[in-house]
């Protein structure tokens, strides 16, 4: 879940570019960031790092002007090792620096061994054995591609990496296994770039491509142009196809809006409708016995809802499992089954390894991703791609949206889903959003908070608490309805907020109920329902301890998006109302590239 990137800049580009790139690849992880450089005038390797934001680290290279042609950058999520400046990338030893996005799994027996050589180590990281792998095997005569090479062949586990060394100042190596890594050229042939994701190269390179598992770089600053090569993992020498990068820069800026999550829960009846008239959903669900839907996160909670959808729509059973679990268990898997995997990001490693799990036995995948060239757009037998557009906040919102209603036209007919009722309530939600914010600023101090809905509102519950977790960093959990008496009441009193989700439909009077009895042991109470359901609730929306919020009547199952939005915008209005960084929450990052 970090960001790296590479450049060789034979203009005076190489801090612009690294720095920018740096800047769109926060959203993977920001802990802490450097770069490192080689002195154009001396070939002495520079490196600057600084805890927290890209902000802190301009603010450090502000000091001192990068003079150099090649150079490599770093955002951190930290996996090992706490967040310090010795933590941070690039690490380096004996002139050699290298920035990591993965995890070294053998980086303890690998670092006693290069202790056992006499070499001492700065940091607690899995990814500094690296750099000093690499030096090691440069002590022992090999030059630094030879050393590079064997050094990647000693590492177990996952890593996009690239390496530097003060040596030999017009070579850059890179290595990728597991985590993505894309490279690109800029237009004039005067720069090349190695990145995490084609965001990074967003105004760089209009051209990338993907590098493959077990994929080394070999770029060299050579006359008359910047030459690389692609080894396989076998080291022969391969190409790998070009594509337009499709990340505009000016999908990667907040037009206009005051953060980037803002701005994509504002589009989400704009994606809807792009969802609805750009999905190529030539897949045809009736052919199969069942299907099992394996997702993380908020991906798993479009799986969910795609239950819903999907068994009352198709009468096919659904499953629907967290990747992390399918993946570590034996799963009895169906060649009569459907395996539909869902990932806004498509680098979710735990995903991806359960997708290559049903590939190995045999079965037919399909990925439903937001991101083109994405390592499981690129293993899946069939590919479904979302039509959200990049999205860069880190809580996901409009790809919530994206996933689930293509997830709705594979069990409905196109023509008969009503279009018209689910972009209209969205953005009756939006248009009525200081609502909604006025109802957070009641809930930013609650010390607990609960979700509840039946139906197709469960799984919005259980979105709804993700969300403000995530962003208002308030212990949140969403139950069925039904389920609150089992237990979960026990925890209701004046400072617990329940957030009940209740539209007109078939389970309106039971949620209700539930909703009295949450009431009756003084707890508060947002109650998220429609219009039509006014009468109902009459009777308690003038109790003090309950907000209503009325969204739009439209029929089963359209009110899922609507719902949708609502609950993200009260994510987004809890965390801006307890003055949280909404793009950048502590402790995430946007794709959980490692497990
Ligand atoms: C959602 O807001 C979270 N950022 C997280 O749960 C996310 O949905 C999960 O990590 C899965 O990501 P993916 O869709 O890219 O696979």
């Amino acid at each position: 879940m970090c960001g790296i990137i590479a450049a060789i800049s034979r203009d005076d580009g190489l801090e612009n570019a690294v720095i920018s790139a740096l800047e769109r690849l926060e959203y993977r992880g920001y802990d802490s960031a450097g770069i490192a450089y080689l002195d154009r005038n001396q070939p002495v390797l520079c490196r600057i790092r600084a805890t927290g934001r890209i902000e802190n680290l301009k603010r450090k290279i502000a000091q001192r002007h990068i003079d150099g042609t090649i150079g490599i950058g770093h955002t951190r999520w930290a996996t090992h090792g706490g967040v310090t400046e010795e933590n941070a990338h690039p690490h380096a030893c004996n002139g050699v620096a290298i920035v990591h996005n993965g995890i070294i799994e053998n980086y303890q027996q690998l670092k006693e061994r290069l202790k056992r050589n006499g070499y001492c180590f700065d940091s607690e990281t899995d990814s500094e054995v690296i750099a000093t792998l690499i030096a090691y095997n440069i002590s022992d005569g090999l030059d630094f591609t030879g050393a590079f090479l064997k050094s990647i062949r000693e590492l177990t586990g996952t890593y996009a990496i690239v390496a530097i060394h003060e040596k030999e100042p017009n070579t850059l190596l890179g290595a990728k296994n597991g985590s993505p890594m894309t490279v690109g050229l800029s237009p004039d042939g005067m720069n090349f770039y190695v990145a995490s994701d084609a965001v990074a190269l967003s105004s760089l390179a209009e051209n990338i491509a993907y590098l493959e598992d077990g994929d080394c770089i070999i770029a060299e600053n050579s006359d008359p142009a910047i030459a690389y090569k692609i080894l396989d993992k076998s080291e022969n020498e391969v190409v790998r196809q070009v594509v337009p990068n499709s990340i505009s820069l000016k999908s990667v800026n907040k037009g206009g809006y005051e953060t980037f999550m803002l701005k994509e829960i504002f589009e989400e009846a704009v994606v809807a409708a792009a969802t609805y008239d750009g999905l190529d959903c030539n897949v045809d669900i009736t052919k199969y016995g069942a299907i099992s839907i394996i997702a993380c996160g908020t991906s798993y909670y479009a799986g969910l809802l795609a239950k819903y959808f999907i068994e009352e729509l198709a009468q096919i059973h659904v499953d629907v499992e967290v990747a992390s679990e399918f993946r570590y268990r034996n799963p009895v898997l169906s060649p009569n089954s459907l395996y539909v995997f869902i990932s806004q990001s498509g680098e979710t490693i735990d995903t991806l390894c359960a997708m290559r799990l049903v590939k190995q036995r045999g079965y037919k995948t399909l990925a439903l991703i937001n991101v083109d060239g994405s390592s499981i757009a690129r293993e899946a037998d069939i590919v479904i791609k979302t039509a959200s557009g990049i999205e860069i906040g880190v809580a996901a919102t409009k790809t919530f949206i994206a996933q689930s209603l293509s997830m709705l036209m594979l069990c409905q007919k196109k023509e008969d889903i009503k279009m018209d009722q689910i972009t209209s309530s969205i953005n009756a939600v939006l248009n009525n959003c200081q609502q909604i914010a006025n109802a957070a600023e009641k809930m930013k101090g609650s010390k607990g908070l609960v979700y509840i809905g039946r139906g197709i509102s469960y799984p919005i519950a259980l979105e709804g608490a993700l969300k403000i977790k995530e962003l208002a960093y308030i212990s949140a959990e969403g139950y069925p309805a039904g389920e609150i008496k089992h237990g979960p009441i026990a925890i209701v009193d004046e400072d617990v907020y329940t957030i009940s989700i209740a539209p007109y439909d078939k389970h309106f009077e039971k949620t209700i109920s539930n909703t009295q009895e949450i009431l009756a042991r003084n707890g508060k109470i947002l109650l998220i329902t429609t219009k039509n359901s006014a009468g109902a609730v009459a009777g308690i929306v003038d109790h003090d301890n309950v907000d209503v919020l009325f969204l739009c009547d439209v029929e089963w199952p359209y009110q899922a998006f609507c719902m949708a939005t609502a609950i993200h915008l009260l994510a987004y209005y809890t965390s801006k109302a307890k003055g949280h960084d909404v793009d950048k929450p502590r402790n995430l990052a946007k794709s959980v590239t490692v497990e």
